[in-house]
C-alpha cells in the first residue's frame, strides 16, 4: 500500500539534540539495538548534518562487524552488511529527483527483512515511501550540535522511541 505522508495523522514525533558526533552515533546504536525485524529508516538533512554518523550507530546496534567502515555509499548507492539483521545503507544523493526506487532495487528491500537506512530520502517521491517507516530529519544547530526529529509512521514507536535519553546512552 502506498500512502501520501501529507495525509498521515499517525506520525509520532520525537526530538533529540546531540552535541557531539559520538552522541549521534550513540542514538543510532540505541535504536539499532532495539530493532528486531525489518524497518525502513528515511534520513533527511543537508551534507554534514549527521546522517552517516547515525547509520554507523545503527550498524553497531545491529552488530555489523567493523561498523566504523560504514561510510556513505555515494558511488554504489546501496551497501549491504551482515548483522543480527541484514543492514542496507542507501544514499540517493547522486540520483535525479524523483528517483525510481524500483530501478535500483529499493522496493524489494522495502519489502524485505532487513534494516534499510536511506540517506537523501527526499529524492524519493513521497508516494514511494513505505507505509511503515521512521523518518529522521537532521538539522545543523551549531558547530557540534544537531537537532534530530524522529517521526514514526504506521508503526508503534513505543519500543524504539520511549525513554531516549542521549545523555545516558553509552558510546
Ligand atoms: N552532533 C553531531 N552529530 C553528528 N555529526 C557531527 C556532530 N557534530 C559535528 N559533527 C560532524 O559533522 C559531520 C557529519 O558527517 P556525516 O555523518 O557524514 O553527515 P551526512 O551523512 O549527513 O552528510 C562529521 O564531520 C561530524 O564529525
Ligand atoms: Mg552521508
Amino acid at each position: 500500500m502506498k500512502v501520501n505522508p501529507a495525509s498521515q495523522t499517525d506520525g509520532n514525533v520525537s526530538e533529540v539534540e546531540t552535541h557531539a558526533p559520538d552522541e549521534t552515533v550513540a542514538l543510532g546504536h540505541t535504536l539499532g539495538r532495539r530493532m528486531n525485524h525489518g524497518l525502513v529508516i528515511l534520513l533527511f538533512g543537508d551534507l554534514g548534518s549527521g546522517k552517516t554518523a547515525f547509520a554507523q550507530g545503527l550498524a553497531r546496534g545491529l552488530e555489523v562487524p567493523a561498523p566504523s567502515t560504514v561510510t556513505s555509499p555515494t558511488y554504489t548507492l546501496i551497501n549491504e552488511y551482515p548483522g543480527r539483521l541484514p543492514f542496507y545503507h542507501v544514499d540517493l544523493y547522486r540520483l535525479p529527483e524523483p528517483a525510481d526506487p524500483d530501478e535500483i532495487g529499493l522496493l524489494d528491500l522495502f519489502d524485505g527483512d532487513g534494516i534499510v537506512a536511506v540517506e537523501w530520502a527526499q529524492r524519493l517521491h513521497p508516494a514511494d515511501r513505505p507505509t511503515c517507516r521512521l523518518e529522521l530529519f537532521f538539522t545543523v544547530t551549531g558547530d557540534t550540535a544537531r537537532s534530530i526529529r524522529i517521526i514514526a509512521y504506521g508503526l508503534d514507536p513505543s519500543d524504539l522511541l520511549n525513554d531516549i535519553d542521549v545523555c545516558s546512552i553509552p558510546p
